[in-house]
């Protein structure tokens, strides 16, 4: 069931997503070599328990931390632990809090010292996915545009897209309906609502499709081993266009 928010339920969602945004932003200044992923993880989750929240992700069907670390081949979903990042590696962080009855969700993908030109186009491309996503989104949008936008201009730059997971509603829970996935064609799909509040979230691969799950039974990784960026942000559907709740 897609739920609609009300003005007041969207007033509700900024809170935890402007700590969704911080936290971002904070872990991004930690990130450089020598920093393991668990440290990024305990960093993360006291600043969102400062600010009053909760980190929505810690315990979230058994997942033991509280914000995702995926580095190079590693998709989304990586458990933060004693991986020591090193110069030249690239972190997805995707982390979730819980606040005034609603959760954000937002990730952001960092370059660890320099990174070769490659890494730094994936980032870059992945970032740029989410904006034609959102450029010409707004009330009565078909909703597999976003995925026609996302995969064009990932392909367009000889990456490919993730199709194993995908973006999705938000509000009292953290995964609501619709699932947004960041492939599609164009003029299809539900028409967007005014209200509707949805977590786009391109992933994008250097290489070929394919991820698979480790023996963790979270940690998706490349088949091929290359690397894959991720970047999202939680976004209102208004009349005219989007508001983006987590930038
Ligand atoms: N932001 C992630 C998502 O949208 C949250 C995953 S939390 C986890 O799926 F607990 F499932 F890892
Ligand atoms: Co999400």
């Amino acid at each position: 069931m897609i739920t609609i928010k009300t003005e007041s339920e969207i007033d509700a969602l900024r809170e935890p997503c402007a700590i969704v945004r911080d936290t971002l932003a904070y872990v991004g200044s930690l990130v450089k070599p020598g920093v393991s992923t668990e440290e990024l993880d305990k960093a993360a989750e006291r600043y969102i328990r400062m600010r009053g929240a909760e980190p929505s992700c810690l315990g979230y069907c058994g997942y033991p931390a509280s914000i995702c670390a995926s580095v190079n081949e590693e998709v989304v979903h990586g458990i933060p632990g004693e991986r020591i990042l090193r110069e030249g590696d690239i972190i997805s962080v995707d982390l979730c809090a819980y606040k005034n009855g609603f959760h954000g969700d937002g990730a952001r993908t960092f370059a660890v010292g320099k990174v070769s030109e490659e890494n730094k186009k994936l980032i870059r491309v992945t970032e740029e996915c989410f904006f034609e996503a959102v450029k010409n989104l707004r009330a009565g949008t078909p909703l597999y545009d976003i995925g026609a936008a996302v995969q064009a201009h990932a392909e367009e730059n000889g990456f490919s897209v993730v199709r194993e997971y995908v973006g999705h509603g938000i509000g009292r829970e953290m995964h609501e309906d619709p699932s947004v996935p960041n492939f599609g064609k164009r003029g299809t799909g539900i028409r967007l609502k005014a209200g509707m509040v949805l977590c786009i979230e391109p992933m994008i691969l250097a290489g070929a499709r394919g991820v698979r799950v480790l023996g963790d039974g979270w940690t998706a990784v490349t088949q091929d081993g290359k690397c894959a960026a991720h970047y999202e942000n939680t976004v209102v559907i208004r009349e005219e266009g989007v508001e983006i709740l987590t930038l």
